[in-house]
């Protein structure tokens, strides 16, 4: 099964999100395999997307939460607020968080501990700079963010956590990582999970692959067997786009099936 996660930033208010939501199901209509579909709306929005994904294939995700449960936290979305609203997913550590907003590692591992213990499906996002990278250091950095965001989690299901590896260079820039590069970190990834879960050891974590996906390029990246998945940014918001890597998806499923 591949998934499939749209990524709307703050880019759509609540009638496009509605809009996209419903064009978006549309494509999986008459489909026999279809991947797994999250979409991720601004919290605004997530009440009235939920009306469209209600008793649909597709499950509504969230692009950040608190990792306190109530309190006097101007501004911050409780997980159990998420619960209401029929949320199932939640996007923890994207790199405009950490780099922009200034989350941490222990912040992202207070959040995914939360997430956890609420039983939302977490969507960890790790990814070296182009900096890191040159270095040589990607490796590293990237297994420092998973050990650190995963500090003292047990697992009750592999299927609760989707790691989504995201090179920072390539998000949002048009330019994605080379497939070699992806398949090389996909599987790094995968034994860095694999030898911190062994609570779960056997059964296969997802590692899906963020930036730049495009219906250009979709097709390439779903039919490796180690990419288990994307998470799509830009490309979402634009429904004839994202309705072809959803095709692209439905039609790497078929050719394995
Ligand atoms: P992009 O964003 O597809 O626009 O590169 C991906 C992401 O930020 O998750």
């Amino acid at each position: 099964m591949k998934t499939i996660i749209a990524n709307w930033k703050m880019n759509v208010g609540v009638r496009e999100s509605v809009a996209l939501a419903r064009g978006t199901l549309l494509t999986l209509r008459g489909r026999k395999l279809v991947p797994e579909l999250v979409v991720c709306p601004p919290f605004v929005a997530l009440s009235e997307v939920r009306k469209v994904t209600a008793r649909s294939h597709a499950a509504l995700g969230a692009q950040n939460m608190s990792w306190e449960a109530q309190g006097a936290f101007t501004g911050e979305i409780s997980p159990r607020m998420l619960e209401e609203l029929g949320v199932s997913h939640v996007i923890l550590g994207h790199s405009e968080r950490r780099l922009l907003l200034l989350e941490t590692d222990e912040m992202i591992n207070k959040k995914v501990q939360k997430a956890m213990d609420h039983d939302l499906v977490v969507i960890l996002c790790v990814g070296e700079s182009k900096q890191q990278r040159d270095a040589g250091d990607h490796r590293e950095v990237v297994k420092h963010q998973l050990l650190q965001a995963l500090e003292g989690i047990r697992l009750k299901h592999a299927d609760k956590l989707l790691v989504a590896y995201e090179p920072v260079w390539a998000i949002g820039t048009g330019q994605s990582a080379e497939v070699p590069d992806i398949l090389e970190m996909h599987t790094f990834i995968k034994s860095v999970l694999t030898e911190r879960f062994r609570e779960v050891a056997g059964t296969a974590l997802k590692v899906l692959y963020g930036g730049s996906v495009d219906a250009e390029n979709a097709y390439s990246l779903l039919r490796e067997t180690v990419v288990d998945g994307v998470l799509v940014g830009g490309a979402s918001v634009k429904l004839n786009q994202f309705n072809e890597i959803i095709q692209a998806a439905c039609e790497v499923l078929e050719a394995q099936s």
